[in-house]
């Protein structure tokens, strides 16, 4: 726990989320938007702050990973890693047959676990499209359910209220142009003219959509699928939506995967529950609740968003496992989302504790070890109003002497698992000044302090 906490700390350090200076959230918010492309050559800047409102709010969402490899569920890369021939392959659509419902069932779980938007494969690098297309016959609508999974899949999260996001891979190893693009012209040609028309599908035939998530320019670059220009149509045809940086270019935001690591511009981590993207029946290394809750707070309090993947049985529903973890984030969710729904990049990162997200003038303090009745914050450069239990919202009894708050007659052993919260209530912006924590410059050689630096 401690090795942990040392390496977020540094994570903040690196990332330029400083907590060296002493600066407001917005301050280093504005900072971590800096790092975008100028307006000139990107064309999703004019609009990004409207476009990104919802997003930035939201913090969390489901990743689908669904296809024919749903079917032998040995992983979504099951075709490469097997070496498997896209005739032999393409007979796992016999038995892909996702109950009708299906998808009405997994957005009705997203909304319980306290996501706000679903990002669902389209087609994964196997090239088989959950979609209706005019391009190729495989897909969905021709094979195996003969039905759109993604007009239902659309349909049902609108239902739920939630944002819909389409995965989209541009490696395609079943179209005939997919690989040899690389080496031959005219197969390039062919092949970005199919992946433009396919984008072109998806974003004309299902109303709005909310996120384009590409994943794989391989084995072309961001030049060799003509990005920028696809890019372009895209937020032609969908005015409102967001984009990810996987097409090469850099879009709205970043795709750390598996992983928390902060980026300096807005940023999405996308992590499985276990250790597979799409449905894989040997594979039980479920990540615990607690887990998920801390890589959640993580992503929070560096501004960025938490996409957890979980993927469905080939009939449609999600595994019993997948379902009763979702179920107990939700439980977390409805006690302690408000620390997590539209929260900054924290100014306060530094305690002996916990880890904290921020929104305005409100700090929540995540104890992730519940050291003993006081607690103490240090260094904290605003007036404490107040301090309670987020959950019950029974206060608690603190004193601030400068920049030092202790908390007290705190209960001895923790109320809530995993890690209660408590709601501290600034009088501005609350910030940290770490100057008055200077030890962590001996726990943590590699960093020098701002003086030494200058
Ligand atoms: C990687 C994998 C892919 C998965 C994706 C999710 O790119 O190739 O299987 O869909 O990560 O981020």
């Amino acid at each position: 726990m401690k090795e942990s906490r040392r390496d977020c700390l540094k994570q903040m350090f690196l990332s330029g989320a400083s907590l060296l200076a002493v600066a407001s959230s917005a301050e280093v918010e504005a900072e971590a938007r800096a790092g975008a492309p100028s307006p000139a050559d990107d064309p999703f800047a004019p609009t990004r702050d409207q476009r990104m409102a919802w997003w930035r709010d939201a913090r969390f969402g489901m990743f689908m990973h669904f296809g024919l490899y749903s079917v032998p569920s040995r992983g979504e890369w099951l075709m490469a890693v097997e070496d498997i021939p896209a005739s032999e392959y393409a007979k796992f659509a016999n038995d892909f047959h996702p109950a009708p419902g299906s998808t009405r069932a997994w957005a009705r779980t997203a909304r319980d676990a306290g996501m706000k938007y679903v990002v669902l494969t389209t087609k994964h690098h196997e090239g088989f499209c959950l979609f209706d297309t005019k391009l190729t016959d495989y897909c969905a609508t021709k094979m195996g359910p003969k039905r759109d999974i993604i007009a239902e899949y659309v349909e049902s999260v609108r239902a739920e209220g939630l944002k819909v996001g389409f995965y989209f891979s541009l490696m395609d190893w079943r179209h005939p142009d997919g690989m040899r693009c690389a080496e031959d012209g005219a197969a390039r040609q062919r092949f970005v003219e199919f992946v433009h028309g396919q984008v072109r599908e998806l974003m004309t035939n299902y109303g709005k959509i909310d996120i384009l998530w590409y994943d794989m320019a391989y084995p072309l670059d961001a030049k060799g699928f003509e990005s920028d220009r696809l890019n372009r149509m895209v937020l032609s045809l969908q005015p409102s939506i967001v984009v990810n940086n996987r097409s090469g270019m850099p879009g709205d935001f970043d795709t750390p995967e598996q992983n928390t690591n902060p980026g300096k511009r807005d940023w999405e981590s996308c992590m499985t529950l276990n250790d597979n993207w799409g449905y894989a029946h040997a594979d039980h290394n479920w990540k615990s609740v607690g887990t998920v809750v801390s890589n959640l707070v993580k992503c929070s309090m560096y501004g960025g968003n938490y996409l957890l993947d979980v993927g469905p049985t080939p009939e449609g529903p999600l595994p019993d496992e997948c379902l009763k973890r979702l179920h107990e984030v939700g439980e977390w969710m409805r006690r302690y989302g408000e620390s997590i729904y539209g929260s900054q990049r924290s100014a306060v990162g530094y305690s002996s504790f916990g880890q904290f997200t921020q929104r305005g003038n409100t700090l929540y303090a995540h104890v992730d070890e519940w050291i003993g009745t006081e607690m103490v914050l240090a260094g904290i450069k605003a007036r404490l109003k107040s301090a309670r239990f987020l959950d019950n919202g029974r206060p608690v009894r603190f004193e601030q002497d400068g920049g030092r708050i202790v908390l007290k007659d705190l209960p001895p052993e923790p109320p809530y698992a995993p890690g209660p919260v408590i709601a501290l209530e600034f009088a501005q912006p609350p910030v940290q000044d770490t100057m008055a924590t200077r030890i962590v410059y001996k726990c943590l050689p590699d960093l020098k302090p701002p003086e030494a630096r200058a």
